[in-house]
């Protein structure tokens, strides 16, 4: 009689210990079945993705970082990058990428897959992370501008950095110097990358901030040092003129007046 009755209660208690373990307790509080479609881990195409940080993390962060991440390129809340790069061209950048650079392109037609409104979010997101900027020990640069005097700017990085010492060797390192455009170096001058140990434009020189001219020198000191694939030094490339400077064209011949054939 005690067999018949232990096997009722025996089944119960294995019965209870295999729903326990078939459940799971999800952050809405309660138990579910395990394998019960879960609505907060359906998948959703990417376009539907409007959160900025799920934007950034996915799309940027590898290669930027932000705040306690740490990455190669500038981090996207340099406060000295945000107070420096104009709205329109970040927006650009991050829709066309930099050709002949590791920047891709996240616009749909360069096939980034990410929407306008989603760009739009993200440019929103990082110029939120501005702050103003305290300028009192040295204006501001500008963030585009010409090269400058390459031998003025090596005289200036020799006053901060031993050459074949860190960070000077990857500055002047052609691997790195042949992966970024010339902007990039100008930009980096500018705001550094300080959680590496590159400094900003006030931190350059010794005792006092680059001034706009000493960013277009030291840029073109580091330009001058890129190297093609046999270790030759490359010819400067000149920054394109904006349209607006370029000579007038001359007015073309007048024919009528062309000298009549004999
Ligand atoms: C695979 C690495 C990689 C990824 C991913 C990436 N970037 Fe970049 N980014 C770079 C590199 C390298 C450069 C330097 C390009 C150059 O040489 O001009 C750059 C440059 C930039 C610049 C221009 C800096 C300047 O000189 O003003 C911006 C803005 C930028 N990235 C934003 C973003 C944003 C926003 C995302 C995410 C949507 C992103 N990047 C994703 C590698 C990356």
């Amino acid at each position: 009689m005690i067999r018949s009755r232990a096997l009722p209660i025996g089944l119960l208690f294995a019965a209870t210990a295999i729903l326990q373990t078939a459940c799971e307790k999800r952050p809405d509080g309660k138990m579910h079945f395990m394998g019960e479609p879960n609505p907060a881990a359906k998948w959703k195409p990417s376009e539907d993705i409007t959160d900025f940080t799920a934007l950034y993390s996915q799309n940027c962060i590898a290669c930027h970082g932000a705040g306690k991440t740490v990455a190669a390129s500038i981090a996207m809340d340099n406060q000295t990058y945000l107070n420096l790069v104009p709205a329109d061209i970040l927006k650009n950048i991050i829709t066309n990428g930099v050709k002949g650079t590791r920047m891709p392109g996240f616009g749909e037609a360069e096939g980034g897959g990410l929407t306008g409104r989603q760009i739009e979010i993200l440019v929103n997101g990082i110029l939120a992370w501005k702050k103003p900027l305290d300028t009192s020990a040295g204006a501001l640069p500008a963030y585009a501008g010409p090269l400058g005097n390459a031998a003025n700017g090596q005289a200036l990085f020799s006053q901060s950095f031993e050459k074949d010492r860190p960070p000077a060797e990857t500055y002047l390192n052609p691997a790195f110097l042949g992966l970024v455009s010339n902007q990039y170096l100008r930009t980096l001058v500018i705001v550094g990358i300080p959680e590496l140990g590159y400094p900003d434009y006030h931190g350059f020189i010794p005792g006092r901030s680059l001034t706009d001219q000493e960013v277009s020198d030291v840029t073109a000191w580091l330009v001058t040092n890129r190297k093609n694939e046999f270790g030759e030094p490359l010819a400067a490339q000149p920054t394109p003129v904006p349209p607006a400077s370029l000579p007038a064209v001359p007015p073309a011949p007048n024919t009528t007046d062309a000298p009549k054939l004999p």
